[in-house]
């Protein structure tokens, strides 16, 4: 069998001669069938064309010329605008985090309806998590998380995490022993975001799927067709039948009456639920709110982040990638196009410094010439460290008891 490297190099290839003429599907046949002759299972097709202007925004792939506001009209989901910020603010008495005011956070489904019930005096819980696909998360992983951390303190509310290591067992054909290792180091890095360890319950999917949360998983699953599934998330007839199960699995947790162990107290079976993740995994729960109806459950509501631009390195540890459109700049890019990707170092300055003043200030001299985009990212380089030194010290803080702790079902509401 020809080794990983090799049938990676041998796609390069393909793709960059036929870079001027393909279509994504045809990049994503050739990927499909690159790996079917070198007998390989069918795998994540993580990147896919650069340079097609077609953009993909899936769990599993978000490629292309991303236009935020095409995604939240092909999803069907609502823009935040600043009046449901401003009652944000009103209901918690606090100023809304900058990921929420800067418009990172800019889609929603039902977070009027989460405000409504809010303000009546009713509970509400939150419900993210995570893939265990590597050692440790990166920037764009943390930002969910950052966020969640911000709506459990000016909320008040319990929060569930689940980790699909299942997921990536199914996806990433990582060993399920390696999986599961991955997930409670990813876990010492949720952990280490400052969540409230009496409020928080964070459970594996090998570790919860069963009993009453298996019941749900059944009863969900039965109400998505094949035919469904396929179109939501584009399986095709070589999808391996995991992949057909798992979207229930990572719905059920939507449903308060998923959790066996008294997390939820009997009487407040049917809890309304607020999802916050990027904008890629609204296919899951566009399906899941599909199907709650029919279950007699709640929607889940969600508020959507885009999704954070790739930033890398050039020089020693980085080369621009043919197969990620923001890693490079493209002969066929246009001036809008090259002024965007040059404009990324400031994109994220402006979701991680916090200081209004010292952004718009930042953003005046950068504007009118006087600061380059080398000024710009010297400053990023400042900030990212100082969130990344404080994050490393807070994990390493974290120990094994922590994490039992925080994985042990347990009452949420007191
Ligand atoms: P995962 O591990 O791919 O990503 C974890 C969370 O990070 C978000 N995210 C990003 N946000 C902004 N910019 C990026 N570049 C970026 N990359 C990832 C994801 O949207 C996610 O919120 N299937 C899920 C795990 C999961 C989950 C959930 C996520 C299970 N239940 C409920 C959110 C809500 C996954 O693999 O996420």
């Amino acid at each position: 069998m020809i080794d990983k490297t090799e049938i990676e190099r041998i796609k390069q290839v393909i793709v960059e001669k036929l870079s001027s003429i393909h279509t994504l599907k045809c990049v994503q046949k050739i990927n499909q069938l690159v790996d079917e002759i070198a007998g390989q299972e069918e795998r994540e097709t993580e990147s896919l064309s650069s340079s097609s202007e077609e953009q993909v925004v899936t769990p599993w792939v978000v490629s292309g010329k991303i236009d935020h506001d095409k995604v939240i009209e092909k999803f069907g989901c609502k823009r935040i605008d600043e009046s449901l910020i401003d009652r944000v603010e009103r209901l918690t008495s606090r100023r809304a985090h900058v990921f929420l005011r800067r418009g990172f956070f800019y889609a929603h489904r039902d977070l009027d309806k989460i405000l409504d019930c809010y303000e009546s005096g009713k509970k509400f819980y939150l419900y993210t998590g995570r893939g265990p696909s590597s050692e440790s998360l990166h920037l764009g992983h943390l930002i969910p998380f950052l966020f969640t951390k911000y709506l459990q303190e000016a909320f008040k509310v319990p929060l569930v995490i689940q980790i699909t290591d299942d997921e990536k067992k199914i996806w990433k054909k990582l060993e399920k022993e390696e999986t599961k290792r991955l997930g409670r180091e990813n876990v010492k890095d949720i952990i280490a975001c400052g969540f409230d360890a009496s409020n928080t319950f964070i459970f594996s999917s090998y570790a919860t799927v069963g009993g009453k949360f298996y019941e749900n998983v059944v009863e969900i699953a039965d109400c998505i067709t094949v035919n469904k599934a396929n179109s939501t998330f584009g399986f095709t007839g070589e999808a391996s039948t995991a992949k057909m199960i798992f979207p229930s699995v990572q719905a059920a947790p939507s449903f308060s009456s998923s959790f066996p162990h008294k997390l939820f107290p009997d009487e407040k079976k049917n809890i309304p639920c607020l999802i916050p993740c990027a904008i890629d995994q609204d296919p899951y729960f566009r399906l899941t709110r599909d199907v709650a109806p029919r279950l007699d459950f709640i929607k889940p509501a969600l508020i959507e982040s885009k999704f954070f631009p790739a930033l890398r390195a050039s020089g020693n540890n980085g080369k621009m990638s043919a197969s990620d459109a923001n890693s490079a700049i493209y002969i066929n890019d246009s001036a809008a196009d090259i002024k965007k990707k040059e404009d990324i170092p400031f994109q994220y300055l402006s979701f991680f410094l916090e200081d209004d003043a010292e952004l718009e200030h930042i953003k005046k001299e950068y504007g009118e010439g006087r600061m380059t985009t080398g000024d710009v990212k010297k400053r990023l380089v400042q900030v990212v460290t100082e969130i990344v030194e404080r994050h490393r010290m807070a994990r390493a803080a974290v120990t094994d008891e922590m994490v039992d702790a925080f994985m042990t079902p347990r009452p949420l509401f007191e």
